[in-house]
């Protein structure tokens, strides 16, 4: 689904992505993980398209297409070719609801309409809305948010609380529900359980494994070791920009070399 040969970038001095080749099999989750600094999200940048390579090859292939060399080209593009994202940062309109939010990430040619009216969103034909809300409530229901909502709410409707009063880990299901709601390809999450309870944690590997169950390819950036070995298929380890690893969880846990990247760390 996605190969990287030989990718590089360096930020000045700093080789953030040094000489990186590994490769996605579709329906898997791959984890990528390392230490802080060792380069991670850096390849999300250049996977979609918001940082350019100083060299090397990525190559998309959508479902059995032929490959597809996406280096170096536009977010607009990567993202046309069904490439979606989770990012590291929250990126949530605090002031809007949960339903305004996921309206906001619905891909269609309404989009600036939609930016500029929410919520009303007079002049979207009632058959367009009426899809809109139902995939908006098939996302809630698909992340376990489709009840009322907790005491800080009220007990208003989910759909209709304000994303400033969400929890952080209900924060993060949101976003998951915002980088799955179009359709995709392919699917990079950035930390998605960083940060997260324990309890909600549990909640997101359960509902990455039922997207994978679901045909889903998911390539997981992940701080936690043993989260990342709980659920992927495959784990790469970067070190300082350097794969210095790659497998299955099993061949990578005792690995004495990511061990000692971790430990150093
Ligand atoms: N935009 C940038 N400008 C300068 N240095 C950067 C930039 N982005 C990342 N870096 C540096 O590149 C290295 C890798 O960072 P990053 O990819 O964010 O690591 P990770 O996601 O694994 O924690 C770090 O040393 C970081 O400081
Ligand atoms: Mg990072």
């Amino acid at each position: 689904m996605l190969k990287i040969e030989n990718l590089n970038k360096s930020f000045g001095g700093i080789k953030a992505v040094d000489n990186c080749s590994f490769e996605i099999k579709e329906k898997t989750i791959t984890a990528l993980i390392g230490p802080n600094g060792s380069g991670k999200t850096t390849i999300f940048n250049l996977v979609s398209g918001i940082l350019k390579s100083d060299s090397g090859k990525i190559i998309f292939s959508a479902s059995g297409g032929d490959g597809k060399d996406i280096t170096d080209k536009s977010i607009e593009d990567i993202s046309n070719l069904g490439i979606s994202r989770l990012f590291q940062q929250t990126r949530l309109f605090n002031n809007l609801t949960v339903r305004e939010n996921l309206l906001l990430a619905i891909d269609n040619e309404d989009t600036k309409f939609l930016s500029a009216f929410v919520p009303q969103y007079r002049g979207t034909s009632a058959d367009k809305r009426n899809k809109f809300e139902e995939k908006i409530q098939e996302m809630l229901e698909l992340v376990g948010l489709s009840a009322q909502g907790g005491s800080a709410s009220g007990g208003a409707k989910f759909q209709n609380v304000l994303a400033r009063d969400l929890s952080y880990g209900q924060k993060r299901l949101i976003e998951l529900s915002r980088a799955i709601l179009n359709p995709h390809n392919f699917l990079m999450l950035d930390e998605p359980v960083s940060g997260v309870a324990p309890r909600l944690r549990e909640k997101i590997k359960e509902i990455l494994i039922v997207l994978k169950e679901k045909g889903e390819t998911i390539l997981l950036i992940e701080h936690d070791m043993n989260f990342a070995f709980k659920i992927s298929d495959d784990v790469v380890v970067l070190e300082k920009g350097r794969v210095i690893a790659q497998g299955k969880p099993e061949e990578i846990k005792n690995n004495p070399r990511v061990l000692e990247a971790y430990l150093g760390n």
